[in-house]
Parts: C-alpha cells; sequence; structure tokens
C-alpha cells in the first residue's frame, strides 16, 4: 500500500532541471525514478512540461513537481503498489489530455516507474524479475552509439547515430568488454586520423569527430573493430540511427545528406548501397515521420537482412504501431518509457508490436540520469536489444553497470542472444 509520494527537482546529464519521484509502501517498500529528455524529439511524443520564464531558460519543472505532489500523490495514496494498470490509469485519467500536456509527461513517468520499483522492492525482488516473471530472462544486445551526430553533436554528421552491436559473445559482459574495447580503439584511430579535438564526446558519450559524411563515419567503426582485434559483420555489427526528421524539408520534401539534396526514392536507393558496403543490421527512423509508405518499401528490400525500426514514427504509441503493423512499415519498434507517460501503456505497446514478430528494442533519451529502470525492462520484456549510449559517461554507464549486476544475478536462468536477437520470426 502506498504511503507516500514524492517528487524533488534534480538534474539530467545536459544539465537541466528533471523530475524525480520517491513512492514509499507501508511493507517498507522504496522506489525512485526520473524522467529522461529527448533532443530529437518525434512531434507526436506526449508532452515534458517545463515552467517557461527566467529560471533555467524556461526549463524549471516546478509545475510538474506540484502536479506530482499536490495532484497525482493524494490520489494514489492508500493504493496497492502492483496495481500498476490501475494507477497509470488514474493518472491518464487526471490528466484527460491526448499528449500528457496537463500534468506533463515527465510527472507522470517518474511516478509511473516509481511506483513499479517500490512493488518490486515490497516484494523484495529486482525490478526485472518483478515485472519479468519467471521463466528464461533474455540479456539485450546493446547496440553502442559510439559516434554522434546530428542533433547530439556540434559537427556535420547528417546521421545522429552510429552504433555498434557485439553479437558474437556468449554473456552481456563479454559482449560489453568487446564494444568498450572497440570504443578505445576508436579513440586512437580518430585522434591519429583527425587530431585531439575529434575525440571530444556528444551527448550519448560517442564520439563527435569533425567528419564530413556518413560512410567516413562507418569507415571509422570497421576499421576501430578491425583495429581491435574483431571480424566486422560476424563478432560485431553496425546500426544506424538516422533520425531523418531532423533534416528533412517539407517545403520541398527532400532530404539533406552529405551536402546534396535527396528526394524520398533516392534516400532509399543511398540506404541499399550503404547495406551492401557495410554490415549494418539496424537503420532507425530512415525517413520523416509520417513517411510511412517510404518505410514500407525499405522494410520490404531489406527483410530477413536489416531491422527498421520506428522511434520518432511511432513515439511509443500504440496507435501510430498499430498503422505502422498494417502498413508493415518496420520490422522493429524502439520503446522510450517518457514518450508515452506510464509503464503499463508502454508495456502495452512492446506486447503489441512482439505480437506481429516486431522485434523491440528498449531505450534511454539523449537527455538522461542515473536511473537504470530501462536495463531491467530490457531484461524484463526479453527484448533482445537495448539502446543506451557509448560505455562512456556516467548517466550510460549507470544501464551498462546495472546490466552486469542483473547478468550476474539471473546466472543460469538468462541468455545472451548474440546474433538470434535479429532474427524475425517470419521474415
Ligand atoms: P533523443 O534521441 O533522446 O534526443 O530523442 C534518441 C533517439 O533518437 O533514439
Ligand atoms: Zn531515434
Amino acid at each position: 500500500i502506498i504511503s507516500r509520494v514524492r517528487a524533488r527537482m534534480i538534474l539530467d546529464s545536459r544539465g537541466n532541471p528533471t523530475v524525480e519521484v520517491e513512492v514509499v509502501t507501508r511493507g517498507g517498500g522504496f522506489g525512485r525514478a526520473a524522467a529522461p529528455a529527448g533532443a530529437s524529439k518525434g512531434k507526436h511524443e506526449a508532452l515534458e512540461l517545463r515552467d517557461g520564464g527566467k529560471k533555467f531558460g524556461g526549463r524549471g519543472v516546478d509545475r510538474a513537481l506540484f502536479n506530482v505532489n499536490h495532484v497525482i500523490a493524494p490520489r494514489i495514496t492508500g493504493l496497492d503498489a502492483r496495481m500498476q494498470r490501475l494507477i497509470d490509469s488514474i493518472m491518464v485519467d487526471l490528466d484527460g489530455t491526448p499528449n500528457k500536456s496537463r500534468l506533463g509527461a515527465n510527472a507522470i513517468v517518474a511516478t509511473s516507474l516509481a511506483v513499479a520499483k517500490a512493488a518490486a522492492d515490497t516484494a523484495g525482488m529486482p525490478l526485472y524479475r518483478y515485472l519479468g516473471g519467471t521463466g528464461t530472462f533474455v540479456m539485450p544486445v546493446p547496440l553502442m552509439n559510439i559516434i554522434n551526430g546530428g542533433a547530439h553533436a556540434g559537427n556535420e554528421l547528417s546521421f545522429q547515430e552510429f552504433m555498434i552491436a557485439p553479437v558474437g559473445a556468449d554473456s552481456f559482459s563479454e559482449a560489453l568488454r568487446i564494444g568498450v574495447e572497440v570504443y578505445q580503439m576508436l579513440k586512437k584511430y580518430l585522434k591519429d586520423k583527425y587530431g585531439a579535438s575529434a575525440i571530444n564526446v556528444g551527448d550519448e558519450g560517442g564520439y563527435a569527430p569533425p567528419m564530413k559524411s556518413n560512410k567516413e563515419a562507418l569507415d571509422a567503426l570497421v576499421e576501430a573493430i578491425k583495429l581491435a582485434g574483431y571480424e566486422p559483420g560476424a563478432d560485431v555489427v553496425l546500426g544506424i540511427d538516422v533520425a531523418a526528421s531532423q533534416f528533412y524539408d517539407a517545403e520541398s520534401g527532400t532530404y539533406s545528406v552529405d551536402g546534396h539534396r535527396l528526394s524520398a526514392e533516392e534516400l532509399l536507393d543511398y540506404y541499399l548501397v550503404m547495406v551492401d558496403e557495410y554490415p549494418i543490421r539496424s537503420i532507425e527512423d530512415p525517413f520523416y515521420e509520417e513517411d510511412y509508405e517510404s518505410f514500407a518499401k525499405l522494410t520490404s528490400k531489406l527483410l530477413g537482412r536489416v531491422l527498421i525500426v520506428g522511434d520518432d514514427l511511432y513515439v511509443t504509441n500504440i496507435g501510430r504501431l498499430v498503422r505502422g503493423i498494417e502498413l508493415k512499415a518496420t520490422t522493429a519498434a524502439l520503446l522510450k518509457v517518457n514518450q508515452v507517460g506510464t509503464l503499463t501503456e508502454a508495456l502495452d505497446y512492446a506486447y503489441t508490436a512482439m505480437a506481429s514478430n516486431l522485434k523491440v528494442i528498449v531505450s534511454h533519451r539523449s537527455g538522461e540520469t542515473e536511473d537504470t529502470t530501462i536495463a531491467h525492462l530490457a531484461v524484463a520484456l526479453r527484448a533482445g536489444f537495448i539502446k543506451t549510449g557509448a560505455p562512456a559517461r556516467g548517466e550510460r554507464t549507470a544501464k551498462y553497470n546495472e546490466l552486469l549486476r542483473i547478468e550476474e544475478d539471473c546466472s543460469g536462468e538468462c541468455i545472451y542472444p548474440g546474433i538470434r536477437a535479429y532474427q524475425s520470426l517470419h521474415p
């Protein structure tokens, strides 16, 4: 039974205020969770409530804190913390808007996750076990974003994220080690080739080198994998998050890539050449967030070879996901709890995707905190994938380190899927 709900302001990894909530139960359980924040947000995401005005450049969260402490807390205190669906629906109803703009998705998500953690703690279980029940757990393949571009870095790379996925490992900890070795080798490679400023890092801990073309970034990844002693395409595969809405020009209907203006058809051909030249196994948001048709074309061309992932396309919204399933727009769905606001809605989204054989990738945001809930969520869902940045910067390593603890805890009851994570049930 929930006895106390309390919100406070903390800072996120970009030095902006965010909401942290603590929930205490009468059974002695305690849960604490914080809201992350995106930079390249999808336009259909739930709203992050900010105060405006002068303090914190308008990014204050006093109104969101007020909403937790004085609107939500009185309504959920006294309820059983295990009644996640009821508690989440109470918050959705109290808010009453389609995009959670009254109470704020930042207020709601921190509360929703803190309730789940308090319930798990009351039951004396780690969160991944509380949410995931019994049966074999699946440790996620980390999609490690080690070169940052787009809205996450001050360079000219149009694509936002260049990721490595260490699939040639037997455990998560081994995969993490391989990822770290490649990351450190990449540092040396970039420094030798581009000078010391190339190893400054972006928002997600990846390097932000002064590169001009996306191919240069992919070449650097392949070189770093080889220098670290691994085989690209076998031990380590690649992934990209294009975040194409960021460089789409609605007026002309074109994309500006590597200094060229490309139509959707030309961009599609660009991807087809790219996946022939590089061991790319996932492409996220290859087109503008309303262009389901182009997503579907690329998905059908790359079926069984490369996962096409919807992030800004779906924004963890079940209605947008269902449309994508009907149109066969993607083979995977990104999951960010704060894009929708409640754990219940995020779980419904995940199970809907899985029921249609879409892969689910549990993801952080570019603005993060030390909160490690997504590590537990990825394992509980048996999603097979997590996206939580480079193995650097405390808010990113917090998730990786928690996964190391989880793997230790579930040893003998969990597997690391490696390349099998990519295999569709029916391609
Ligand atoms: P964001 O980016 O958190 O800045 O929205 C992450 C992503 O696009 O996957
Ligand atoms: Zn994305």
